[in-house]
């Protein structure tokens, strides 16, 4: 990726880079600087890759200056000046841009020495993830790394480009505030000069993109820090970067429009990708039945058959069942949601096979306890591991009922509602892995829509807000959300509670099974808000405590409003066809929240502390 013409990269130590040379440029005179890659010695000569962002560019020391080589050896990642001429190769390289062509080097100068590298800073490194951390500066070196912050630094001016083109403007929001919830812990910052506070770092900025809407920006944007002290996982860091957007005068398919228009042309500026049909849309309970997963990937079918369910759908728990219960098989007959997956031509899996999925499904991050096949053979009969307690005709119901057909697999799962769902949903996944149906290639939208307002949560017996507390009830639920007391009385009938059926106008963007934004239209009366406040068991006095300054904005002409970020990180990751978002992070931290290369988090001297007030009761 040039970003420059290449004239514009020269400067008092090169006339050229070290990407840019080609066969027109032979028999000119030129000055290239960069780091030693590899040096290949043939005699009384020596071939260097020397290396820049640009690229790779082979240097030929001849005879003459190879005696000063063998006074002053060179080493890798030496940084050099070179002047030479450039010349036609006998052994080109089609591999490289440059390899038509060598320097025939007439002098060089070393403008600084490099000890050994801990590991070889080329494609196919020999350093592990550890090593290549604790050294990020030299694997930032490595053009698969390169390649990666190219991306993101496209992802990014693409973004930014849609969003300038459609008046959004990026205002800066600040790092040290007051907790903003968003469901994890805050890093806390203490303050030297009010001892005994804490600011907090923002998990969001999204308090203050809604005051900027009270104060009449009505299109902001931000691509922004955020930082949550939560578990880590691939997809997740603890500072990580969002692109957040808070629009003013708009509801759900305003904004559904243009972050649907934004992604794509990010897809087009960036994959040269045109993404043309309209990004389909699921609400939170279609998603949750068919995949039993709220992020589903798309990208292939294998949907759920729910043979027994205890999942609430429109309203309603449903609890069916009668293909299956009643046959002497107490496993489905005791269980609260029985659910199946129809594998498409594996019907000739062997016993090893299915013992090793059977496993798979019984290791603890999955933990059911077995499951159950039916083979539904080419031939049109079946064979099942509950022969025993279902027949033929039976199976074959199940099987029509799974929209299995001949020659597939039908994988079924049994146990308590929320374990099993998400194990199917796993398993699926897993098959869709093996089974080649998650291209990484392909890509796939989907609007996630209807979320519940309110999560359960069990160890407190109360309500907690599934988005964010400052998400707006659909409007039709308005009237719910005010005329009924949140107090669970029975905790055991939690889904019996109306604000159980309060759906949010809130939405999520799925990019091949990752959510990869989220946003809502938000509450802004005050009322409400308090209500919503009282509704996740806060009391008036602690509610103004937190969060009077929205409360009193509300107060002063606070426009109807919505937004959504996107998670930058995970975008790039995706985009550039990897996992981990770490590969797309200049210096991401580990698993355990640490930077290896800087040691940090590390302890602060007793001066330090006692300036904070801060006493440690550390073992
Ligand atoms: P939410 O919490 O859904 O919404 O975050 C938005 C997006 O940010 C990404 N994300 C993360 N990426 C990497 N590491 C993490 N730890 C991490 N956590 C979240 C996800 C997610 O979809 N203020 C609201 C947005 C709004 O309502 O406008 C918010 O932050 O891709």
């Amino acid at each position: 990726m040039l970003l420059l013409k290449n004239e514009k990269l020269r400067s008092m130590y090169r006339t050229h880079t070290c990407g840019e040379l080609r066969s027109t440029n032979i028999n000119q005179e030129i000055t290239l600087a960069g780091w030693v890659q590899t040096i290949r010695k043939f005699g009384s000569i020596t071939f260097i890759d020397l290396r820049d962002r640009y690229g790779i560019t082979q240097l030929l020391i001849g005879e003459e200056l190879n005696a000063l080589l063998n006074e002053n050896p060179l080493g890798r990642e030496f940084v050099l000046q070179v002047k030479g001429i450039v010349s036609e190769r006998s052994s080109k390289n089609a591999n490289i841009p440059t390899g038509d062509i060598e320097i025939k080097v007439k002098s060089f100068s070393v403008l600084n020495k490099s000890i050994t590298p801990p590991f070889t800073v080329q494609d196919d490194t020999d350093g592990g993830d550890d090593l290549r951390m604790k050294f990020r500066y030299l694997d930032l070196r490595r053009n698969e790394v390169k390649k990666n912050l190219e991306l993101r630094y496209s992802v990014n001016r693409a973004a930014r480009n849609y969003l300038h083109e459609n008046n959004f403007m990026d205002i800066e929001t600040p790092f040290l505030i007051k907790s903003t919830p968003e469901g994890a812990r805050d890093f806390v910052v203490p303050s030297r000069m009010n001892a005994g506070q804490f600011y907090a770092l923002p998990q969001s900025p999204q308090t203050f993109k809604q005051l900027l809407m009270v104060s009449g920006y009505d299109r902001y944007y931000q691509i922004v820090k955020c930082f949550r002290d939560e578990d880590l996982r691939a997809d997740r860091q603890p500072e990580f970067t969002q692109i957040d957007c808070e629009m003013s005068f708009v509801e759900q398919e305003d904004i559904l429009n243009m972050f649907e228009g934004m992604i794509k042309s990010i897809f087009k500026q960036v994959k040269g990708i045109d993404y043309a049909e309209k990004v389909g849309r699921m609400t939170w309970e279609d998603a949750m039945w068919n995949y039993g997963n709220d992020k589903p990937d798309i990208r292939f079918d294998m949907k759920i058959a729910n043979l027994k369910s205890a999942f609430k759908k429109d309203g309603e728990i449903i609890a069916t069942g009668e293909l299956i219960n009643g046959a002497g098989f107490g496993v489905f007959d005791n269980a609260e949601t029985v659910v199946a997956i129809a594998v498409p031509n594996c019907s000739e899996y062997t016993r090893k096979q299915i013992d090793e999925l059977t496993d798979w499904v019984k290791r603890p991050q999955v933990g059911m306890n077995g499951m159950v096949n039916i083979k539904c053979n080419v031939d049109g009969s079946f064979k099942s591991s509950v022969d025993k307690f279902y027949d033929e005709e039976k199976l074959k119901a199940i099987a029509s009922f799974a929209n299995a057909k001949a020659g597939d697999l039908i994988l079924i799962l049994a146990g308590t509602e929320e374990r099993t769902r998400k194990a199917i949903s796993d398993l699926r996944l897993e098959l869709g892995q093996r089974l080649g149906f998650r291209k990484k290639d392909e890509l796939k939208l989907l609007w996630v829509l209807d979320f519940p307002l309110f999560e359960y949560a069990e160890e407190d017996n109360r309500w907690v807000a599934r988005h964010h507390p400052f998400t707006a009830p659909k409007p039709d639920h308005i009237s719910v959300m005010i005329d009924n007391d949140p107090l669970i009385e029975n905790a055991a009938e939690y889904l019996k509670h109306p604000y159980a059926n309060i759906k949010a106008n809130a939405y999520d963007m799925v990019l091949n099974g990752n959510e990869i934004g989220g946003g809502s239209i938000r509450i802004f009366q005050r009322e409400l808000q308090e209500k919503m406040f009282t509704a996740l068991g806060m009391s008036k006095e602690e509610a103004l405590h937190k969060f009077g300054f929205l409360l009193g904005a509300f107060e002063y002409g606070a426009p109807p409003h919505g937004g959504i970020a996107f998670g930058f990180d995970r975008l790039c990751s995706i985009l550039g066809g990897s996992e981990s978002i770490r590969d797309f992070i200049a210096f991401p931290k580990n698993n355990s929240g640490r930077d290896v290369m800087l040691d940090a988090p590390s302890t602060i001297d007793e001066k330090q502390l006692k300036e904070l007030s801060i006493q440690l009761n550390v073992q």
